[in-house]
C-alpha cells in the first residue's frame, strides 16, 4: 500500500484536523460536517494527481490552448453515514464521479467490547476499468473496509483504488495493508497511535457518524 499521510506536512489541513478534534468546537455539528467536507476536497485534490491525462484542445474566445485533462471514470464508495460528508468533498471536485454506497454498523453482544461489522445495504455500479475511491472516515480497526472491499469485489476490477480517510490508526494501517492489492494508495490526514478496547480511535475525534448528524 501506498501510504500518503497529509497531516505530516504543514497545511491548512491541519486546522480542519485540529476543529473536528477539538471537543468544544466540534459539537458545532455544522461546522464539524463543513470540517469534514473541507478535508475530501483537500484529499481528493491529491488523489487527482494519481488519474491518468490525455492533452485535449480548449477553444476560448480568443483562441486554443492545449490542456492535461482526465478521462477517468471515477467511482466514490462511501461508507453510512459517517463517510457523507467525505463523499461530499469529493464530489465537489470530481463532478462526473458515480457514486456507491453501503451501510455497514458494528454490532456489539451486550456490553461485550469484540463486535461484528454487519453490512445491510450495498449499492454500487460497475467499477471494471473505473478508478474506485473507498472513503473511511475513521479507519479503525481496518474490519469494516474489508467487509466492503469483499461486496464489491463482485463489481468489476477497478485500474485504481485511492482509500481516503480522514483519521487512521497505525492498527487499522497494518491490517488493511494485508487485505488490499499492494498498489492501492491511502490518502490520510493523521494517523493516531492507538484503538481502545471497543475501536475507537485514540486520542482520534469520538464518533463522527453522532459528532456530523446529531445523536450527542
Ligand atoms: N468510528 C468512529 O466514529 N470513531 C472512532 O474512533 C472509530 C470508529
Amino acid at each position: 500500500m501506498i501510504i500518503h499521510n497529509l497531516g505530516d506536512e504543514n497545511s491548512i489541513l491541519n486546522t480542519f484536523i485540529s476543529e473536528i478534534r477539538d471537543k468544544h468546537i466540534q459539537k458545532d455539528a455544522m461546522r464539524f460536517r463543513r470540517n469534514i467536507e473541507r478535508i475530501g476536497e483537500v484529499l481528493g485534490y491529491e488523489v487527482s494527481k494519481e488519474l491518468e491525462y490525455t492533452v485535449k484542445n480548449v477553444t476560448t474566445p480568443l483562441g486554443h490552448k492545449s490542456m492535461n485533462l482526465s478521462q477517468d471514470q471515477v467511482v466514490i464508495c462511501s461508507i453510512l453515514r459517517a463517510g457523507l460528508p467525505l463523499h461530499q468533498g469529493l464530489l465537489n471536485y470530481f463532478d462526473n464521479a458515480e457514486n456507491g454506497f453501503i451501510s455497514a454498523f458494528r454490532k456489539h453482544e451486550g456490553d461485550e467490547d469484540d463486535f461484528e461489522v454487519i453490512v445491510d445495504y450495498f449499492a454500487a455500479p460497475s467499477l471494471e476499468g473505473k478508478v474506485l475511491i473507498l472513503t473511511d472516515p475513521m479507519l479503525a480497526t481496518g474490519r469494516t473496509l474489508e467487509n466492503v472491499l469483499e461486496g464489491l469485489k463482485k463489481h468489476g476490477t477497478p485500474k485504481q483504488i485511492h482509500i481516503v480517510s480522514v483519521i487512521g490508526s497505525q492498527q487499522g494501517i497494518d491490517f488493511i495493508e494485508n487485505i488490499f492489492p499492494q498498489n492501492t494508495h491511502l490518502w490520510i490526514s493523521a494517523i493516531d497511535p492507538e484503538l481502545n478496547a471497543r475501536g475507537y480511535i485514540i486520542p482520534g475525534i469520538g464518533d463522527a457518524g453522532d459528532l456530523a448528524y446529531g445523536q450527542k
